[in-house]
């Protein structure tokens, strides 16, 4: 039964853990094996080892900078490295991963890229939102799924990774905040689960999100706005003015994942514009713009890098940035005008 609202599912309706959920979507897979559920279950078993970190974080020394840098330059939490390691470590025994790779690590991690069974390559951000960490506020985790190359460009593990994000056969989040709640999607909508904790599962409590076609929020980092290129400045300036029909509030987060959860859910828009600090973008393209675009999609959203689809970008590196601008159709068109705006 599929909800056209993304409303909590009413107590009526059964039970339906993710576990039969995805069991019931692999039969979308001709000829797939349990492998693509026995592979989503190794990220559903990490996230839930994070999560119970993440709950704890004040309780246990796993607050904090671990005390190393990242590639990106960015000063590791400790929830970062033990986000990282958990997921490397459950989606490692996975037998049809091949490559594997996060945004804590420089390198992909080559697990048997020349396997016979290895059919996907995964790649995460483990700990999305890190800088909210100290202060309690809502973290992710981001997650995208590409399958082996059928030419003769699979004979380099990069190439797994480096492929449009057209290509993804699942993508998800989970999003760590007033309840743990993981939304994914092989391509047939995007649906979302919350954790129970009673039964330490994930049970469906969004089928079918749709994103709403309009919304009343926009999300963005207003402390960036002077170094916004014009086109965003005048989009903002006249979403303020309610030049679109109706007031926004801001709502800003600073984690993706729970401020897009919210674009996701109550429709509007999330901006991350080209800044002076960041003129390609601050966000990355493979672990962060690509999976939240592929839901966002899913659920009758857009995502662009404010000139084209965010999915068709050709990835030339794996931490390659870019823009995100990421919501609703009315937003998302209004945007697309003052960008087709003479300058
Ligand atoms: P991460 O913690 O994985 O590095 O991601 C942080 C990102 C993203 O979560 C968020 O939207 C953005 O950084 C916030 O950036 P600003 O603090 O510059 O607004
Ligand atoms: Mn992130
Ligand atoms: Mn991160």
């Amino acid at each position: 039964m599929t909800q056209s609202l993304s409303s909590p599912r009413t107590s009526k309706q059964p039970i339906l853990t993710l576990q039969q959920h995805i069991l019931q979507e692999q039969k979308r897979f001709p000829g797939a094996s349990g492998e693509f559920s026995w592979l989503l279950s190794g990220i559903t078993l990490a996230t839930k080892m994070i999560q119970a970190q993440v709950r704890r974080a004040g309780l246990t020394d796993i607050l904090g900078a671990a005390g190393e840098t990242n590639v990106q330059g960015e000063l590791q939490q400790k929830l970062d490295v033990y986000a990282d390691e958990v997921l490397m470590h459950c989606l490692g025994v996975r037998e049809s991963i091949g490559v594997l790779a996060s945004e804590e690590n420089e390198h992909p991690l080559i697990l048997r890229a020349g396997s016979p069974d290895a059919k996907y390559a995964v790649v995460f951000d483990p700990l999305d939102g890190s800088s909210n960490i100290d202060v309690n506020g809502g973290v992710g985790t981001i997650f995208s799924i590409m399958k082996r190359p059928n030419d003769e460009s699979a004979s380099d593990p990069l190439k797994w990774l480096l492929q449009p994000g057209t290509q993804q056969v699942a993508a998800g989040y989970v999003v760590y905040s007033s309840s743990t709640m993981l939304v994914y999607s092989v391509g047939n909508g995007a649906h979302g689960f919350t954790l129970d904790p009673a039964i330490g599962a994930y049970v469906l409590s969004h089928e079918n999100i749709r994103m709403p076609k309009v919304g009343k929020y926009y999300s963005v980092n207003e402390g960036n706005r002077d170094s916004f290129p014009p086109a965003y400045s005048r989009f903002l300036d006249r979403l303020r003015k309610g030049d679109f029909g109706h007031p926004y509030s801001s709502r800003y987060i600073g984690s993706l994942v729970p401020d897009f959860h919210r674009t996701m859910l109550k429709g509007g828009i999330f901006l991350y514009p080209p800044t002076a600090d960041h003129p390609q973008g601050k966000l990355r393209l493979l672990y962060e713009a690509n999976p939240i675009a592929f839901i966002a999609e899913q659920a009758g959203g857009i995502a662009t890098n404010g000139q084209g689809r965010i999915l068709d970008i050709h990835p030339e590196s794996i931490h390659q940035r870019t823009p995100l601008i990421v919501g609703s159709e009315t937003e998302m068109r209004e945007l697309a005008r003052c960008v087709a705006e003479p300058r």
